[in-house]
């Protein structure tokens, strides 16, 4: 029998009160499998295998698990495939986010259960990376994540088109009128022209990047296409340096989560003009480590920090264009030449950002990866709203809005909630003009549940058909990392927890000045306190998952985490 006794794996036996048989059975097992017994004496990589059927944006993820395994094995390691529950975002009901939490516990618990020196995630599609990153910091096992890569663009009638920021905007061109079904569907093909994931800056490249600031992916690896040998020799190098870690013991998720590596994340993200979603899932994510993401500070930070990255749906480009452009380091190169990003954080190929800089290709193609004083757009890309309509807070995403909307007073149009607006938004007596401040509600984290991307609210059609392309829109939702608009989001505390947004009424005065950073409802607070007395609680579901989602999840400032799985306190918040 051979000897385990010295890796870390030896001390995760099953538990039959008998260490020594424990050993023996699960070796017989491993012969049974076919590998000889002594296969466990090496540093044993485990490879999360994420590709599904009903994930399309990972079906690269067998090239990623043979090329992450030759990786392992050549630095003399032992690659053990073990797969987790896998979402996407257009493949979930009622929706990815309330998938994302148990995912993380999949993938914490099996990091634990597993006998494993180091292991290497397979993510890509926007909520995977959360996920797995959530899990391995509370696993707290050496970890690297290889991503599947973004999607190429598609080319329709001399177009570029990419998903979904194209999507969405085709798709409001058919329901303005102006593109016919035939044109849609022709369109359709070339909207994701390539396996990967959405090529544009939305959540699962705002993710990427952001697993790469914060050491766990290695440098370079976020945008290269999903379909680039690139890729695959990325994902080598990322089993060998797993090899590394584990002889190493190290670096551990939780000593690489650090407030510096968490600021240097923020300020990318605000540089990216990435995705509203990620300011839930890294406050998630560093919750696990303990640290509590501070959203003013996330505003503070992007008031210094232009925007560099010319992508969708703030800019023109797509990944392609970014990675051939430089990719994420020479992105990083610029924000640190005026000290914005702290260098002496490590990355994850062991190196501190400093030298990883210092070494990265000399050259940066501006029109792409601006230079710091040419931005796409100047001030936060990502707005924190407080205010008496929001007094747990909003954002919005306002380097994507109309800027004449930026300050906005007009009267509500309530929708109750998501059947309610599937019912009526496009009704022809709708009493609706471009003045009014649309609000959705009950479609929270456990209100809808799951806080589904709802809340890039569509432009009514009758209003779309004149010509009106952004509104005022508020609600406790989300919205997707690729849409665009005046769309005021994450709304808290959400009406199904009875916060204001549940006592708005149809006419009730609204007025958003992002400038001042405010969201008002102009109701006064005894007319108010006479509505909270009539208002009822929703009911919350009797049983399983959802009965744990709904009693256990906390609002968007702490990340829509369960309140039993992060690391910071109810207290802290
Ligand atoms: Fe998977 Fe966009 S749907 S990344
Ligand atoms: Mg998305």
């Amino acid at each position: 029998m051979s000897d385990n006794t010295t890796r870390g794996f030896a001390r995760r036996l099953t538990a039959y009160g008998d260490n020594d048989f424990a050993q023996f059975l699960r070796n017989c097992f491993l012969v049974a499998r076919g590998y000889g017994p002594e296969a466990l004496d090496r540093p044993v990589i485990a490879i999360c295998d994420t590709g599904s059927d009903f994930n399309p944006c990972h079906a690269t993820a067998p090239q990623l698990v043979e090329a992450i395994s030759r990786g392992v094995s050549m630095a003399g390691g032992i690659p053990m495939v073990f797969p987790t529950i896998s979402v996407h975002e257009s493949f979930a009901h009622p929706t990815s986010m309330f998938l994302r939490n148990l995912m993380s516990m999949d993938t914490e618990e099996m990091l634990k259960a597993l006998p494993l020196d180091a292991a290497v995630l397979i993510g890509g599609c926007d909520k995977t990376i959360p996920a797995q990153l959530m899990g391995a910091i509370s696993a707290n096992v050496p970890t690297l994540s290889v991503t599947v890569g973004p999607m190429l663009t598609g080319s329709h009638k001399g177009q570029r088109l990419g998903a979904c920021t194209d999507c969405r905007r085709l798709w409001g061109e058919y329901r303005a009128g102006t593109i016919s079904e035939n044109e849609l569907q022709a369109a359709q093909s070339q909207l994701m022209a390539s396996h990967g994931t959405c090529m544009v800056m939305g959540t699962a490249s705002t993710m990427a990047c952001l697993a790469e600031m914060l050491g766990f992916m290695l440098p370079g690896g976020a945008s290269i296409p999903a379909v680039h040998s690139e890729r695959l020799r990325h994902a080598e190098a990322s089993g060998r340096r797993a090899v590394e870690m584990a002889r190493l013991g190290g670096p551990k998720p939780q000593e690489i989560v650090t407030p510096e590596s968490v600021r240097n994340a923020c300020v990318a993200l605000q540089a990216l003009g990435g995705s509203t979603n990620v300011a839930i899932h890294l406050a998630a994510i560093v919750g696990r480590a303990g640290i509590r993401l501070d959203l003013e500070d996330l505003d503070r930070l992007g008031n210094h920090t232009p925007i560099l990255a010319d992508l969708k749906p703030v800019g023109r480009l797509y990944m392609q264009d970014f990675h051939a452009a430089g990719g994420f380091p020479a992105l990083l190169r610029e924000l640190a030449k005026p000290g914005l990003i702290d260098t002496a954080v490590t990355a994850a190929d062991g190196q501190s950002w400093a030298d990883v800089l210092a070494n990265w290709p000399d050259w940066r193609d501006p029109d792409v990866i601006r230079d710091f004083d040419q931005p796409v757009t100047g001030g936060s890309a990502i707005a924190v709203l407080h205010g008496s309509l929001v007094p747990g807070r909003a954002i919005i995403k306002q380097a994507a809005m109309s800027p004449e909307l930026r300050q906005h007073e007009g009267p509500a149009l309530v929708f109750d909630g998501l059947d309610d607006l599937n019912a009526r938004i496009d009704h022809p007596d709708l009493d609706v003009t471009p003045d009014h401040v649309l609000v959705l509600r009950n479609a929270g984290p456990v209100g809808a549940p799951g806080m589904p991307e709802a809340g890039s609210i569509p432009i009514p059609r009758k209003l779309a058909r004149s010509g009106v392309r952004d509104m005022v829109r508020i609600s406790d939702a989300r919205m997707s990392g690729t849409a665009y608009g005046a769309v005021v989001l994450h709304a808290a505390p959400e009406a199904a927890l009875g916060g204001p947004l549940a006592l708005v009424r149809d006419g009730d005065r609204i007025r958003l000045d992002v400038e001042a950073r405010t969201l008002d409802l102009l109701v006064d607070k005894e007319e108010l306190d006479r509505r909270r007395a009539d208002w009822v609680a929703p009911a919350i579901p009797s049983r399983g998952y959802a009965r744990l989602f709904a009693t256990s999840v906390q609002q968007a400032e702490l990340g829509c985490d369960f309140d039993f799985l992060t690391a910071v306190t109810q207290d802290e918040h």
